[in-house]
Parts: structure tokens; C-alpha cells; sequence
């Protein structure tokens, strides 16, 4: 094993402290990283944690597949249950990923992209007939939800509505404390994955109606060759609305904000909007608004990516013990890989969104916002095709502004997103 130094630590014991700072702190890790360097450890309710930032630290913890593997906090974990193929590791990880991986395979997506258009199309009619300001933020959550349940699931609108209902209580409770007291958030959010996994495994026993994807998951078999339980698909379908909808809404809605924050940002956008088609054919859509044909377009969401990543950190636990950019991490240590603070680490103009530096020569910057490795987000193609497609699609059929007295300040969880909701109207 390579030369190593100690871990450094902030000497949290009980780790309240800790914890408190975490949610209300958005500098939390950063301030951390400036005293103690890329790679320290805390305590966050009585769980020891390894903070983890900069390209060798993360290089290093990735191409060490077999010293780790996958953790989420114990909310989380309930919540996604058991089969969850985030809770799993090893063959039984890899098999469902494989089975679950199928329904975004590029012929996959393009089947998604007319259905995906149609609820572009829809909101552009809404935000040009309406008579009042409209909250951004909520449209969104609104798109990427009916983007997983219509063209993924093949929902129809009235089982999408009632699916939605349930999933806003138990996306409530995914980051809480997992004691189910009555009345908690907790409680109501496990009684509503039962109703969600019920609905869920009603759409898998329906005969496959031709809509969505789900007739791709039909040949899904675990290693031995015999089809996974139904019980088991369920958990895969509500793990695919966890990780899909409130991340994939975050980004469109920050994007959105700084688009309508920073007019000039959106005139340089513009120019190169006004030369791509729309709407694409579903084949032409996977590639045409790719970075070689729509460069500005790709600078901008990864300026997203960078400045507020959807996911503030994803995790992992040793398993053995491993130098992480030199520091010695014993086995059994929950490693959180920190985002947020890791891409603003460097030198440079890193606190202010500015697309352009993608475009530059000399730009260095290693993004990972979907994660790395044998975990990486099964979900990547379809999210990046969704923002790609909405920019377009609605930048290329109206302008927007927003209302100037409401608060554009971000809250951090689960996603970043505008505190007021980002209410807009058309430009007059
Ligand atoms: C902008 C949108 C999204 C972002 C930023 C994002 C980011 C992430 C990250 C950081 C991880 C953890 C990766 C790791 O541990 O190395 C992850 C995992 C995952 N994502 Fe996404 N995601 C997005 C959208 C989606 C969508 C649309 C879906 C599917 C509908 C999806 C499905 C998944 C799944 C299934 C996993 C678990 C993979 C595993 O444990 O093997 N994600 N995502």
C-alpha cells in the first residue's frame, strides 16, 4: 500500500452539531475541506463519516471497485426496500442493473422522445394562455415526473395522478429520521410505498399495452436465468421514480433560473438555438443536440451540473481499508463523495456561473454529477436527453421573464431549488 497519512478529523463525538450544520449550512463542507484538506472525517449522528473532494480522492476511491460498496442513509434504505438494486451490491446488484438498464438503451430513448415532446408542447400552450404568473419549479417536478411515469411506465393521466399523490409523501420522509412514530413523516411515508408498490405491481401485471417501456423488462432474468418476482421489478420502477424525478426537475428549474437571471446568458444561448430543429425526429433527437452541433447548449447544462448539482453527494462504504489522495481510510467507513463543494475547489471564477469557461482550452474541470463507476446513474441518457429537449422546445417558442419580487435564493434538499418556485410569465 502506498505511503499514507492519518485521517484528519473535526473530533465531533455525538455528531449533532454536525448534523444540524449539514442541513442548515450550505458552506458546511467546504469550510471543513479549507481547515482539514481533500479527505476528512466527522461524525454525523453518531455515524462516522468520510468527506471526500478533488479529482484524486474521487479517482481514487472509484477505480477501487472492490475495497467498497454502495451506501444510503437507513431512510433511504427502508424506503427503497430490500430488492432496491441501490441497496444491493455484488452479482445481485449487477443483474438487476442489467434488467433495469434496458429501459435506457438509445432505442429505448428514442421510443420516449414523441411522448417526451407532446409534454413540451403542452407547456408552452399552458404558459402562453396563462393569465397569472406560473411557478417553474412545480411545472417541472410536474415534467419529469409524467416523463417517468407516461413514456417510461406507459401511465395514463388519471393512474399518474393518483401514483403522484403518494410518492409526494414518501419523497418527504427519504431524508428523515426512519423511527415510525404515528403521525410522523416517517409512518405516512411507509404507508404510502405500500400503496405506491401496490399500484406498481398492478401496472406489471397488466398486459403490456404498447405504451412506455415496460415490455423491454419482459426478458429481465437474474443470473440463473429465471424472471425476477414481481415484488422485486416493483422496487426497481419506485427506485427509478426516487432517483429520476426530483433530480431531473432541479436541474431544468436551476437552469431556468439562470437563464432568467443572467439575460445576457440567454441571448448568447439564443444565437445557437435558433439554428438546431425542432422538434427533432426521435432518431435525429439522441444526437443532434449533441456538443459537436449544439456546443453552448452542452456548456450551459454542465455549468448546471457544476454550480448546483442535483445531487449534493453520493456515497460509499469500505470494505477494506484504502489511500484516498493520501490519506489512509480505515475499512467500514461511510465515504460521502461531496459535489457541491468539490466543484467550486479550484482556481479561477469557480463561485460564478459563467457556461463559457466549458468552451475555453484550457478548462480542466472533471465533472461527475451523475456519479461514477460501477454505480453510475443508470438514468444519465434520458435525463440529459430531457433537459436538452426541453431547452429547445420551449426557448424556441417563447420568452420568459420572471416576477422580480420573489425569493430566487436556492434550498438545498433533496435538490436545489428556488425557494419561491420561480414564478415567470411571457415577456411582453
Ligand atoms: C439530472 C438528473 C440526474 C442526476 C444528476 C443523477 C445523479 C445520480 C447519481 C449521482 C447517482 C449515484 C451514482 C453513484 O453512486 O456513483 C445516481 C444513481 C442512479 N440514478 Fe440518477 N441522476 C439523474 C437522473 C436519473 C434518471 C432520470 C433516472 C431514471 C429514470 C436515474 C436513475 C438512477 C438509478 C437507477 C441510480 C442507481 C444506480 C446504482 O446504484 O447502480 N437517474 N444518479
Amino acid at each position: 500500500m502506498a505511503k499514507s497519512r492519518p485521517l484528519p478529523t473535526t473530533g465531533a463525538l455525538t455528531g449533532i452539531f454536525e448534523t444540524l450544520s449539514f442541513f442548515s449550512d450550505p458552506s458546511f463542507a467546504r469550510r471543513r475541506f479549507e481547515r482539514l484538506g481533500n479527505v476528512f472525517e466527522t461524525s454525523m449522528l453518531g455515524q462516522s463519516m468520510v468527506f471526500i473532494q478533488g479529482d484524486q480522492a474521487i479517482a481514487d476511491l472509484l477505480s477501487q471497485p472492490e475495497a467498497v460498496e454502495g451506501w444510503w442513509p437507513e431512510s433511504v434504505r427502508q424506503l427503497l426496500g430490500s430488492h432496491s438494486l441501490a441497496n444491493l451490491n455484488g452479482a445481485a446488484h449487477k443483474a438487476r442493473r442489467r434488467v433495469v438498464a434496458q429501459l435506457f438503451t438509445s432505442l429505448a430513448l428514442q421510443r420516449y422522445v414523441p411522448g417526451i415532446i407532446n409534454l413540451i408542447d403542452e407547456l408552452a400552450q399552458e404558459l402562453k394562455a396563462a393569465q397569472s404568473p406560473v411557478s417553474l419549479a412545480e411545472r417541472m417536478r410536474r415534467f419529469a415526473f409524467s416523463v417517468i411515469t407516461t413514456t417510461v411506465l406507459g401511465l395514463e393521466g388519471n393512474d399518474r395522478e393518483k401514483l403522484f399523490s403518494d410518492f409526494e409523501v414518501w419523497t418527504k420522509a427519504l431524508f428523515s429520521i426512519p423511527i415510525s412514530l404515528p403521525g410522523s413523516p416517517f409512518a405516512k411515508a411507509l404507508k404510502a410505498r405500500k400503496r405506491l408498490l401496490e399500484k406498481l405491481q398492478k401496472i406489471l401485471n397488466q398486459p403490456v399495452n404498447g405504451k412506455g417501456g415496460l415490455d423491454l423488462l419482459a426478458g429481465g432474468l437474474d443470473e440463473a436465468g429465471i424472471p425476477f418476482a414481481d415484488e422485486d421489478l416493483g422496487e426497481q420502477l419506485l427506485l427509478l421514480l426516487f432517483a429520476g424525478y426530483e433530480t431531473t426537475a432541479s436541474s431544468l428549474t436551476c437552469l431556468m433560473r439562470e437563464l432568467l437571471l443572467n439575460p445576457q446568458i440567454e441571448t448568447w444561448l439564443r444565437e445557437e438555438l435558433d439554428t438546431l430543429d425542432w422538434p427533432p425526429t426521435p432518431k435525429q433527437a439522441t444526437m443532434i443536440y449533441d456538443p459537436s452541433k449544439a456546443p453552448r447548449l452542452d456548456a450551459l447544462v454542465k455549468e448546471v451540473m457544476r454550480f448546483t448539482p442535483p445531487v449534493g453527494g453520493f456515497f460509499r462504504r469500505t470494505k477494506q481499508s484504502l489511500v484516498l489522495d493520501g490519506i489512509l481510510v480505515p475499512n467500514n467507513r461511510v465515504v460521502q463523495v461531496a459535489l457541491i463543494a468539490s466543484n467550486r475547489n479550484g482556481i479561477g471564477d469557480l463561485d460564478i456561473f459563467r457556461p463559457q469557461r466549458h468552451l475555453e482550452n484550457d478548462c480542466s474541470l472533471n465533472l461527475i454529477p451523475f456519479g461514477g463507476g460501477e454505480r453510475v446513474c443508470l438514468g444519465k441518457a434520458l435525463a440529459e436527453l430531457e433537459i436538452r429537449l426541453m431547452v429547445v422546445g420551449l426557448f424556441r417558442k417563447l420568452r420568459l421573464e420572471a416576477l422580480p419580487e420573489q425569493d430566487f435564493s436556492l434550498r438545498q434538499l433533496p435538490s436545489p431549488s428556488p425557494r419561491d418556485g420561480l414564478l415567470v410569465k411571457l415577456k411582453t
